[in-house]
């Protein structure tokens, strides 16, 4: 039997990236083998994400460019999964004729059985049921995964908070956590296929648990600590209203947790955080970084932030400027607020202009990236343990073969910050660097974005993970 091609782009949140893993995974017994080139594809799949327009607009504008695709190739497959099709169901097998398929974010376990339907039978198919039990896929260590060291592993699904400005509770459902035992064994397969890093996802990390009386999310990170083989866990995205002293902790405790949390503000305006329905005062979410920064002096805080939510003034945007400069963050993303369907803010007065919203998100940014330089100039003349994750970027085959000492390795430091390095002629290592190492580097200069150093060593505990690729030092 002939193996068929998959492609997958994913649009959005980290979410999506590891559901579209889960995708690869449910297609392996179809014969569905993954490919970056989409001329070679059998089966087409934008994953997407409706968080903000500008995510919604990507997903149409890809879908247009595979109209001449399918009139060459009848037989493609085309499908739609994640936000936009939970939010839009049947709507876009009218808006886009060529696409076959619509699964919304709860139907990946279903997908074999869709795709073997619209393959014998060649019908259109809409699946965006949402309720009832999310399906656990389990499916032991996958080999898919060579030569990747980072991975995501979502801990709970969906949202009950009800941010005003946001759909992720209309389209991802109810909060629900998964089984700690589930999220131990599908880490501890990673790990066995050569994952040495976990994020573990969730919209609000903090309450996972809670609902159904599992365990706390600072146990399940003491768990995960435990697993032989797993060198760093790092997770996203924190609640402020939620953050726990026993978390707080959790980062002085736990060897493995890296020293980064990323703690969305959204405003600094206790009249925006109000409509916003975000629970927290910006004096509350001040004296928790506070209280944070007292137990982990040296932990790295990013976070998120919307400009130009309805009503905001420009002393509500001076609010969070001010934020801004109190917390001095290591990193932001901010974004113009976009309505979004059903979330209430949508039906909010006093909408901010494009022009204004541009204006305010530039002034952030140009505060943040002077706050960002500060903090990745402090690190020069540092030794920093980072993962080596691969290549920085594309380089030739040759190139790597003939001058291995000048190729560009990647890798990050506990706090999140990129690292890229060449192992050099004045190497101290008898062997080269490899994926998966922990390596100290000496930071040598700053760049806006990243950082360039400098091995000066490996860091015992990473040698002998993967035999073939082991140090000596
Ligand atoms: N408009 C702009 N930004 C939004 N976000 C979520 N919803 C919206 C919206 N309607 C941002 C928030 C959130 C991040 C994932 O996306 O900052 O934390
Ligand atoms: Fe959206 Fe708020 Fe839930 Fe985050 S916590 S997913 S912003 S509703």
């Amino acid at each position: 039997m002939n193996t068929k091609y998959l492609y997958i782009n994913t649009i959005g949140c980290q979410m999506n990236v590891y559901d579209s893993e889960q995708i690869a995974k449910v297609l392996k017994p179809l014969r569905y083998r993954k490919t970056s080139f989409l001329e070679m594809a059998n089966l087409i799949i934008v994953n997407t994400c409706t968080i903000r327009e500008k995510a919604e607009q990507k997903v149409f504008s890809f879908l247009g460019r595979l109209a001449g695709l399918k009139r060459k190739k009848p037989d493609l497959i085309i499908g739609v999964g994640g936000c936009v099709a939970q939010q839009e169901g049947g709507k876009i097998l009218e808006r886009v004729p060529y696409v076959d398929l619509v699964f919304g974010t709860n139907a990946i376990g279903r997908l074999p059985v869709i795709i073997e339907r619209i393959e014998t039978k060649k019908c259109r198919v809409v699946d965006v049921e949402m309720s009832g039990q999310i399906e656990e896929l389990d499916f032991g260590a996958d080999e898919s995964h060579d030569g990747k060291v980072a991975s995501f592993v979502t801990i709970m699904q969906g949202c009950d908070n009800y941010c005003t400005y946001c759909v992720v509770p209309y389209v991802r459902g109810r909060e629900t956590s998964r089984d700690p035992e589930i999220i131990v064994n599908e880490i501890r397969c990673l790990v066995e296929s050569g994952v040495r890093e976990v994020t573990l996802l969730g919209q609000n990390v903090n309450s996972y648990g809670k609902k159904e009386g599992l365990c706390t999310f600072p146990e399940l990170l003491a768990l995960i600590n435990e697993i032989d083989g797993l060198l760093r866990i790092r997770f996203t995205t924190s609640h402020p209203k939620d953050l726990s002293e026993d978390l707080m902790l959790a980062f002085k405790d736990l060897d493995k947790l890296c020293n980064h949390i990323h703690l969305p503000v959204q405003s600094g305006s206790n009249k925006i955080l109000k409509r916003m329905n975000r629970k927290y005062t910006r004096g509350l979410y001040l004296e928790k970084v506070d209280k944070l920064l007292n137990i982990c002096p040296d932990i790295a805080i990013t976070s998120d932030i919307i400009v130009g939510f309805p009503g905001e003034t420009r002393d509500d945007f001076e609010e969070t400027l001010d934020l801004i400069k109190k917390v001095e963050y290591d990193s932001l993303f901010a974004f113009k607020y976009s309505d979004r369907p059903n979330a209430t803010a949508a039906r909010f007065p006093d909408k901010i202009s494009e022009q204004e919203k541009k204006e305010r998100l530039q002034q952030v940014l140009d505060l943040q990236d002077h706050f960002t330089t500060r903090k990745n100039k402090e690190q020069e003349g540092s030794t920093q343990l980072i993962l080596v994750e691969g290549f920085s970027k594309k380089q030739s085959v040759i190139d790597i073969q003939n001058r291995y000492q000048d190729v560009q390795w990647t890798g990050r430091t506990s706090t999140n910050k990129i690292v890229n390095f060449i192992q050099g002629d004045d190497t101290v290592f008898c062997n080269e660097i490899a994926t998966g190492q922990m390596l100290n580097v000496e930071i040598v200069k700053a760049f806006p974005h990243s950082l360039w150093g400098k091995p000066v060593g490996v860091e015992p505990t990473s040698l002998g993970l993967r035999g073939e690729e082991s140090y000596v030092a």
